[in-house]
């Protein structure tokens, strides 16, 4: 069976009960599309995390609607123009044998960067008077030129997928194909997908084409792969353009915490970037990530390291009114980065204490005291081991790298 079909594609979701993890969301949206005309919001706005099921759960729901879907993809439009026409005509049009229909404007985030003032009223204006909904997804709809959007659509989060989910996306597939595979080899999948379910499915493809099983070596052999596209070359990518769609993809690989990230970029934007305004604009978009850097700390929503990575990268890139031609040698900083690493690492240590604390009954000082210190010598000797204990503890990605380090 030479399969070449994306798995991404071939276990697509069909129907709205095979998106996991997002059941909430998922019944918002079939609500929204079912009886839209009801409502004061003629348009919604899914968002939330990559890979995360946004775009196929607008499928799922008009699959089980018998609506037919009319997708168009925000970043391609440049201008109002192409708005008013393409969505234009969408939206007034009877659809194919006379179904109805949901026009699906997918990563309208995109629509943020064109230079276009106009883009953004004429889709809202759009949305007013179409007789379809009309459903966009993004990443992230927060930007303060899409306010105008917000206020005209039902709001509708999908949840970052926790490991456990992308490891039932990952089984059900698995068993389907016929795959030998060992559950923590499995679930290490899981989890290094860092919530995008896309992506762990790719990985199982990856690592599974050709055979019917899957091998721990090649499970860590495509970890080290992935380390080798380090943070320097990323680093220059965001700087170098300013494309956001290229940008935000260039800390995938980067292994590096975001904080880190953080540092790297917070030394070497002034190397690249010399107008004030750029800089400006570059630092402000620095900082908003560090607020939810700080989030992330106090509250543990780990999600929002997608707007820590959208505004480190994206943000970064389109800060600049167009490149500089120039050599730049970049680097990493030196001694801040080290005080500072020390600090993060301490508050990282705390809050896995404070987990295991709370698994274990027993105070965060005490597991600071003598659990952790075994723990992570338990990790960094017996990774199997440990691995185990992670799930058992349910134990975040960040964090078991932070015990095996
Ligand atoms: N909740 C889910 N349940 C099952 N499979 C999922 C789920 N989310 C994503 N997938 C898998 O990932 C693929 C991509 O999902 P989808 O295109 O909906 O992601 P998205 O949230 O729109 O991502 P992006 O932000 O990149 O557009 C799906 O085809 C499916 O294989
Ligand atoms: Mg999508």
């Amino acid at each position: 069976m030479g399969d070449k079909e994306p798995w991404t594609r071939k276990y697509q979701p069909r129907k709205p009960e095979d998106i996991v993890g997002q059941d909430n969301p998922v019944r918002q949206v079939l609500g929204f599309a079912s009886d839209y005309r009801s409502q004061k919001k003629k348009s919604a706005i899914i968002y939330g995390p990559v890979g995360c099921g946004k775009t196929v759960s607008v499928y799922a729901a008009a699959d089980q609607l018998g609506l037919e879907v009319i997708e168009v993809n925000a970043s391609d439009f440049r201008n109002q123009e192409q708005i008013n026409s393409v969505v234009g005509a969408a939206s007034k049009q009877m659809s194919l044998f006379s179904k109805g229909k949901i026009i699906l404007i997918d990563e309208v985030d995109g629509l943020s960067g064109t230079k276009d003032r106009g883009a953004v009223p004429a889709l809202v204006k759009l949305m007013q008077e179409s007789s379809f909904p009309i459903i966009c997804t993004a990443v992230d709809p927060f930007d303060k030129k899409l306010s105008a959007l917000r206020k005209k659509a039902v709001m509708v989060e999908f949840s970052m997928p926790d490991y456990k989910d992308i490891y039932s996306v990952l089984k059900i597939i698995a068993d389907h194909e016929g795959i030998k595979y060992d559950e923590n080899d499995m679930k290490s999948i899981a989890r290094r997908a860092g919530g995008d379910i896309r992506a762990a499915v790719n990985d199982l493809q990856i690592l599974t084409s050709g055979k019917r099983e899957l091998l721990k070596e090649d499970l860590e052999s495509m970890s080290q792969r992935e380390q080798t596209e380090n943070i320097l070359n990323a680093v220059m990518k965001v700087l170098k353009t300013t494309d956001p769609n290229i940008a935000i993809q260039s800390f995938n690989n980067v292994q590096e915490d975001f904080d880190k990230v953080m540092l790297w970029m917070d030394e070497n934007i002034p190397k690249e970037y010399e107008k004030p305004a750029d800089l400006a604009r570059a630092y402000d978009y620095l900082s908003k990530a560090d607020v939810m850097s700080r989030r992330i700390r106090r509250w543990q929503h780990w999600r929002f390291i997608v707007y820590i990575n959208a505004y480190l990268s994206a943000g970064v890139a389109v800060s600049k009114d167009e490149k500089y031609s120039k050599f730049v040698k970049y680097g990493p900083t030196s001694r801040l980065l080290k005080i500072w690493m020390a600090n993060r690492k301490y508050q990282k240590r705390k809050a896995i204490a404070e987990k295991i604390a709370e698994k274990t009954h027993t105070s965060a000082y005490r597991v600071l005291q003598d659990t952790l210190p075994y723990m992570q010598a338990m990790f960094q000797k017996d990774i199997d081991y440990g691995t185990k204990l992670a799930d058992e503890l349910e134990l975040e990605k960040a964090e078991v790298e932070w015990l095996c380090k």
